[in-house]
């Protein structure tokens, strides 16, 4: 009877019997099975469907699909628990805590392995395929990952259209099934390089059900693999994995032993759970670089947004064209308008070290701009050659006398091969002057020609990137990049990435109003964005009269932004002079912390508002930060996460009662108050506005004299 009994629990999974795994809080339950051959998992959440039957697998090309036919040759369980503390990040200290189970399989006709890991977390589950190494499967092309997430009903979806090339996207708010109705539209002329049409939608993506349920998915530790995307079957509401092809269509060269990045998927009944999840990062491998003590959480300005605004230009002539290494600049005529000018820069600096900021980006320093872009040139840029008005060395010393960083500027303008090219002579000429951080950017179509942005090649390149400056002590901002999937847990030294429609699209017609109340709950899943917020003057044909595009929040969001947009990068965008004239109110852009012990979700539903709460790293002091969408709204909150006992003043940056997105956007307010941890206060946020509030603790009795108590 015993071995009966011990050959049919043998034999149970063999037969295409459900392997369950529980979170280790027993809310996620999750169950594995092959129906009929085909490896299959389900998804709950205290009971809910989150995710309903779906298949998992792969096509190949040239050779027969791993989709069916397989039999279970063993399954393993394990738990792991565990603490770690990131360089920088959103928390001082991230549980690991899961548990797990490892799914080997093998197809019975073709005798080739292939092993599923599944962890679930309290908050969600992360899954990868694995290829072990084995005699039937070394090296493969991948024709498609069929990766399934059955969705559970029509929900509402916050979603960007998927695209080879581009996330700067608007995002759209639709059920499920209205997605493909809607493709055309959300395809918008100024961002789209390479829609893939269809019900096709990027990662990570954010939904609610009916009965709210919030659900996110998107992918982690993306390493020498193309980017995911979703394709909707609309009918069944079934998404399935869509890779990005490379030049020839193919989506993924591999070789055994290798593993696929995660897949996600986080749940919760409360939205500030999905925000504060840490499975992005939990899924990712441990540092690898050693000596860390030289990745810094650093705020910055620029010579940046006047270009943006067309005010001045990156450009140091009006001739059309150029070719490095022969056009000799010296003779040619100046347009009067190139910023990255050493005057222009030295006032950057000066307003730099006046207000505490350890960084200055100068874009456009380098030769080459006259016709950078959607010219399908290689050799665009050497990263080495200064314009003659840049007077490299002068500036080195001033910047270093002032104790000012500088952030180099690389535009690779999408050639990315002569980037590589140059790189080690790039990044040493930064060491050489004065230069610890680089924003790199992918403008325009992938040189060699075909590659996409988000293809293998293009995953590969930026990692390499990386990985080689932090060889030189460089830190890593990548606008175009690919959006990022946790992996600044194992090189910290990629301190930012764009990867998403930014503020730059202010002065390009503009974002919608929710776009920020969207945004957490979706690029920043994967990891910190620079935003590039701090836009005082909203009206941009202020600085260029043939622009008439607005900043379509009021200046008391754009303070809340450095709170509800976390970034070890930040950037105070507008420019010296209009900063000048709101020094109150820039006040808190220079007191906000960068690096944090602890975040806190107020309130928060994506597509309406978000409110943030974090405690600086190393101090007692916390800010607040809330982002509201088009309507106005009464935010209430309570104090109750301060110290008992202790005393803070709380200075509110918030609209003032007339404010207004488009019609007042300057009108606000500043009011100090006393607060500890009993303290509650409701505050008005106008459409399109916010606020900020800096709590800072009290050390100086005499300090709280004269101030009303919350
Ligand atoms: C696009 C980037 O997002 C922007 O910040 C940069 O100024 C331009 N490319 C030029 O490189
Ligand atoms: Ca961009």
């Amino acid at each position: 009877m015993k071995k009966i009994l011990v050959y049919l629990l043998w034999a149970l999974p063999a037969l295409g019997i459900a392997q369950e795994l529980n979170a280790p809080n027993g809310a996620f339950n999750l169950q594995f099975s092959l129906a009929d051959g085909t490896p299959t998992y389900e998804l709950s959440l205290n009971g809910t469907t989150i995710i309903k039957p779906s298949t998992l697998g792969f096509e190949l090309k040239d050779t027969e699909p791993l989709l069916t036919g397989f039999s279970i040759v063993d399954t393993k369980t394990s738990s792991f628990d565990a603490s770690w503390n990131p360089v920088w990040g959103e928390n001082k200290t991230i549980r690991n805590h899961y548990n797990e189970l490892l799914v080997q399989l093998k197809q019975d006709k073709t005798q080739r392995l292939l092993n599923i890991r599944f962890r679930l977390f309290n908050d969600g589950l992360g899954f990868r395929y694995e290829f072990p190494e084995q005699d039937k499967l070394t090296y493969f092309v991948i024709k498609e990952e069929a990766t399934q997430f059955a969705m559970a009903g029509d929900h509402k979806a916050f979603w960007i259209a998927g695209d080879y090339d581009t996330q700067e996207y608007d995002y759209t708010t639709s059920k499920l099934s209205e997605i493909e109705g809607l493709m055309q539209q959300a395809v918008t002329p100024n961002a789209s390089q390479t829609p893939i049409g269809k019900a096709a939608v990027q990662t990570a993506l954010m939904l609610k059900s009916d009965d709210g349920v919030y659900i996110n998915v998107h992918e982690a530790a993306l390493v020498d693999y193309a980017c995911m995307h979703l394709e909707l079957d609309s009918k069944n509401l079934i998404f399935k994995s869509h890779l990005t092809p490379d030049a020839r269509g193919d989506k993924g060269h591999m070789q055994a032993p290798r593993t696929t990045p995660w897949r996600t998927v986080i749940a919760s009944k409360n939205a500030g759970d999905i925000l504060l999840s840490n499975i992005t990062l939990n899924l990712n491998e441990p540092t690898a670089i050693e000596d860390t003590s030289w990745i810094k959480p650093v705020k910055y300005i620029g010579v940046w947004w006047e270009m943006i605004t067309g005010k001045s230009s990156w450009a140091y002539t009006d001739i059309p064209s150029v070719q490095l290494g022969v056009t000799d600049y010296s003779k040619l005529k100046p347009n009067g308008k190139h910023a990255a000018n050493t005057k222009n820069v030295k006032k950057y600096i000066d307003f730099a070290a006046k207000h505490g900021f350890g960084q200055v980006l100068i874009e456009g320093w380098n030769e080459g701009w006259e016709d950078w872009f959607g010219k399908s040139k290689d050799y665009v840029f050497d990263f080495l050659t200064p314009y003659p008005d840049f007077d490299v060395e002068g500036l080195k010393t001033y910047a270093k006398e002032k104790g000012v960083k500088l952030m180099m500027h690389h535009e690779t303008s999408g050639s990315v091969r002569n980037y590589e090219r140059h790189m080690d002579k790039a990044y040493q000429f930064m060491v050489d002057n004065n230069y610890n951080a680089v924003k790199s950017g992918y403008v325009g179509d992938i040189l060699p020609r075909g590659e996409h942005h988000y293809g293998q090649w293009m995953i590969n390149h930026y990692l390499y990137a990386v990985k080689k400056a932090a060889t030189y002590g460089i830190m890593v901002n990548a606008h175009e990049a690919v959006r990022p999937t946790g992996l600044s847990r194992t090189y910290p030294n990629l301190i930012g990435n764009e990867s998403a429609r930014g503020t730059e699209y202010e002065s390009f017609g503009g974002n919608n109003p929710d776009h920020t109340t969207i945004l957490p709950f979706t690029r920043l899943i994967g990891g910190p964005m620079d935003y590039t917020p701090g836009i005082f003057e909203p009206d941009v044909s202020q600085y260029n009269p043939n622009n008439n595009s607005w900043v379509n929040t009021t200046i008391a969001r754009q303070l809340a932004l450095y709170v509800t947009m976390y970034s070890p990068l930040q950037m105070a965008a507008d420019l010296p002079e209009t900063y000048e004239k709101h020094l109150d109110a820039f006040q808190f852009i220079k007191d906000v912390a960068l690096d944090w012990d602890q975040s806190l979700v107020l309130e928060a539903e994506p597509g309406d508002f978000v409110t943030y709460a974090r405690k600086e790293k190393g101090s007692n002091n916390w800010f607040i930060g809330r982002t509201n969408d088009e309507i106005p709204r009464i935010s209430s909150i309570k104090f109750n996460f301060l110290d008992k006992g202790k005393d803070y003043i709380a200075t509110v940056y918030r609209d003032d009662n007339d404010a207004h997105y488009k019609k007042n956007p300057k009108a606000y307010k500043i009011e100090k108050y006393r607060v500890n941890s009993s303290s509650k206060i409701n505050i008005p946020c106008a459409a399109g506005g916010g606020y900020a509030i800096s709590v800072m603790e009290v050390t100086q009795p005499n300090a709280l004299k004269g101030l009303k108590r919350l």
